[in-house]
């Protein structure tokens, strides 16, 4: 019998593109590395609705593929109200990604709310969005959430 995983996790960004399908897959890959997959149920999704339905940017593909990360599978969706029930952390890429799910989240799950960057216990606040930059912007914030993604699996587990 399956138990149920003992963490249900959202990543979100703006456009569920770029950042938090990147975030979704290198979590998963560090969960599957610890042989762990069963403890956790991992999603992505965005604050904005124009991606809804596409795969991840292809820039996003490109550098997950590089670090042996497959995120082809994932299609974009928008953060529904449901999901501030379903999961127990919801990580918001930037300071403006919080932002916006504190304003939409019913009172009871604002707890569940955090900035991803509050795991890596480095420098940076924020994921920056790649979306008008070139490709260091993406291998950029692929280490970026390879290092958080380590340290929130070293909390949680
Ligand atoms: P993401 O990047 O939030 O990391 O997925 C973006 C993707 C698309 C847009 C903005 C940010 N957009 O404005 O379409």
């Amino acid at each position: 019998m399956n138990a149920k995983p003992r963490y249900a996790i959202l990543f979100v960004c703006l456009g569920n593109i770029c950042r938090s399908p990147l975030a979704e897959g290198v979590f998963r890959a560090v969960v599957d590395e610890h042989g762990r997959s069963s403890a956790f149920h991992i999603e992505s999704a965005g604050t904005g609705a124009w991606h809804v339905g596409e795969q991840p940017d292809p820039r996003s593909m490109a550098v997950a593929r590089r670090f042996g990360v497959d995120i082809s599978g994932q299609r974009a969706r928008q953060v529904n109200k449901e999901d501030f029930r379903r999961f127990d952390l919801i990580l918001g890429m930037d300071r403006s990604n919080v932002q916006t799910l504190l304003s939409r989240a019913p009172q009871s799950a604002t707890g569940k709310i955090r900035l991803f960057l509050d795991h890596a216990g480095g420098r940076a606040v924020d994921v920056p969005d790649p979306y008008y930059g070139g490709d260091d912007g993406f291998a950029a914030v692929y280490h970026m959430i390879r290092e958080a993604s380590e340290a929130l699996f070293a909390k949680l587990d």
